[in-house]
């Protein structure tokens, strides 16, 4: 899709269709029993625009409702061929994060119906300038244009061409936000196309050939250890998962180390490539088996931040680490009951083998520390006890460190994406002890995201970390009017805004030893602030 920026008057714009947002100005009703009846209101200025739509907005078949459509054929004296209004819901409450989602039911919304060319008028935000509104514009853009239906033979090139925002403002920093916004959109979906492929055409070799192809293509260092350099490196907890399959496993790590970037902080991104998930010898059922070809999300999220990191080059040291391996049984994979010793020294009775994810991401975060990672974050579809607690909504997150979790809040509220905040208080610590070992890798039947994290924490130390539970979050089972079911690329977009408030020190926390810019008090405050985003 080839997006441009366009400043001239909207009656004279020659496009397929202009796409203008409407949304719900009504004041809140006094008696929430009785609603007050819908405003609607158009988000621009232009007279020719508002005259060719007065009598659609006359008819009070247009609310301002999020996402509701309404199509006009030969707009009044516009040169444009179709009109779309399309809503952005409650005037107070529109912002980057619906605007995101605006744009991209706009691209599928008009595809479906085989246009592929088309203008969107940028329209203000409460906060934030035109800037920020261009780059949600083409974020929300790249993401609706994406098709999961690889291998259908009959697959038709679908993709929108051309995409004109049509802007008023500074044109050089339009410019560089649609940029920014096509950096980060595109980051998402490469990681998107990781995820989409199936186990047999995403193995860890190919998942690594992949990152190495990236990397060269983008400027970033990167290095692949295979089986033996795992084992000779005595990361016996990757190791354990890796050892049963027919397929060698891969540490993947990307270093983005601008020169002139400070020593310090060094911040570590870490990712689990579980390409397939079979659950070993505690095998799954067959029932839903198939999806656990996206248990390597995380893994691909990291690479796809690391994509649009290296793009948009933060002046910042960021390690990325991808774990990646199958998962599956064999009479050469670990038992439960086994014992193992991971690259820290910890003992970890394996109870159950499907519990695989935290013992590669075990190594990884230890291995980040030793490669001199100040900070920690990992990615991991980790648990189907997140999904039960949080549903698809929101991500899990948990945080070993209050000042880190706030940062990130920054980036969440920048990304758009939803995120919430579970404990690792150490009263649950008691529940992965071990008889024989020091930690076994499952704390039983309650509470079960917040014993794999428990499980994680034990390995990053007094290191500040977060760790994203993207399990529910990850693969999109229904189709949304702005994203296609499949792979969502979640998580993508927030470690990248991470990245660079973390570089301009907005982002640090107290114990990257820096001046917190824009500090805000409590954790309540970013949650709250975390989710207030509309979602993906
Ligand atoms: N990859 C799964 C978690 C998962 C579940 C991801 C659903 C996406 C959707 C993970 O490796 C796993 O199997 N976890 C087990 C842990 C249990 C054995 C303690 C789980 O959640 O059931
Ligand atoms: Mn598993
Ligand atoms: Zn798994």
């Amino acid at each position: 899709m080839k997006t441009t920026i366009n400043t001239s008057s909207l009656s004279q714009l020659d496009t397929e269709c202009l796409v203008v947002t409407v949304v719900d100005n009504a004041v809140e009703p006094k008696n929430p029993d009785k609603p007050a009846k819908p405003k609607p209101q158009l988000l621009t200025e232009d007279k020719t625009v508002l005259n060719a739509a007065a009598d659609l907005m006359a008819s009070g078949e247009v609310t301002g409702k999020m996402l509701e459509t309404a199509l006009l054929h030969k707009p009044q004296r516009l040169k444009a061929k179709r009109l779309l209004l399309i809503g952005g819901g409650k005037a107070k409450t529109f912002s980057s994060a619906e605007l995101r989602k605006l744009a991209g039911a706009a691209v599928r919304a008009l595809k479906a119906k085989g246009v592929k060319s088309f203008a969107i008028v940028a329209p203000a935000l409460g906060q934030g300038g035109m800037t920020e509104t261009v780059k949600a514009i083409v974020e929300g853009a790249l993401v609706g244009d994406f098709e999961p239906n690889y291998y259908q033979s009959d697959r038709e090139d679908k993709k929108v061409d051309k995409l004109v925002i049509v802007a008023k403002g500074d044109e050089k920093a339009l410019q560089a936000a649609m940029k920014q916004g096509r950096i980060i959109g595109e980051a998402q979906n490469f990681t998107r196309d990781l995820v989409n492929e199936p186990g047999n055409r995403m193995t860890p070799s190919i998942l690594a050939e992949r990152a190495q192809k990236m990397c060269d293509e983008v400027g970033l260092q990167c290095e692949v250890f295979g089986g033996d350099k795992i084992r000779e490196l005595k990361m016996g907890a990757f190791w354990s998962v890796a050892q049963g399959s027919e397929e060698d496993p891969k540490m993947i790590i990307m270093r983005h180390e601008p020169a002139g970037a400070p020593e310090k902080p060094v911040l570590g991104l870490v990712g689990k490539g579980i390409t397939f998930d079979s659950g070993g010898i505690s095998i799954k059922p067959a029932d839903g088996m198939e999806k656990m070809k996206y248990d390597m999300a995380g893994g691909a999220a990291m690479i796809g931040a690391m994509r649009g990191i290296a793009q948009l080059k933060p002046n910042l040291r960021v390690i990325g680490i991808v774990c990646a391996s199958e998962n599956m049984p064999s009479g050469k994979a670990q038992k439960p009951g086994d014992v193992q010793i991971a690259m820290s020294g910890k003992s970890i009775e394996i109870i159950n083998t499907d519990a695989e994810g935290r013992l590669v991401l075990a190594d990884g975060l230890h291995y980040a520390k030793q490669l001199g990672a100040t900070h920690l974050i990992d990615a991991a579809t980790l648990t189907g006890a997140c999904v039960v607690a949080l549903g698809m909504v929101n991500a899990g997150v948990f945080a070993n460190d209050d000042a880190f979790w706030e940062s990130f809040g920054r980036a969440l509220q920048a990304s758009g994406e939803k995120m919430w905040r579970l404990p690792v208080d150490d009263e649950y610590r008691d529940l992965i002890k071990s008889d024989i070992a020091d930690i076994k890798n499952t704390g039983g039947r309650w509470g079960g995201a917040v014993t794999a994290a428990m499980f994680l924490k034990e390995f990053v130390g007094d290191t500040p970390w977060m760790h994203l539970d993207i399990a529910g979050v990850a693969w999109m089972e229904d189709n949304k009017p702005w994203i296609a079911k499949g792979p969502s690329g979640t998580a993508v977009r927030s470690l990248v805004e991470f990245a660079r408030q973390f570089a301009d020190g907005s982002g640090s926390t107290s114990s990257a030893g820096t001046s917190e810019k824009h500090s805000i008090s409590g954790t309540h405050a970013a949650q709250k602030r975390a989710n207030s985003g509309a979602g993906l």
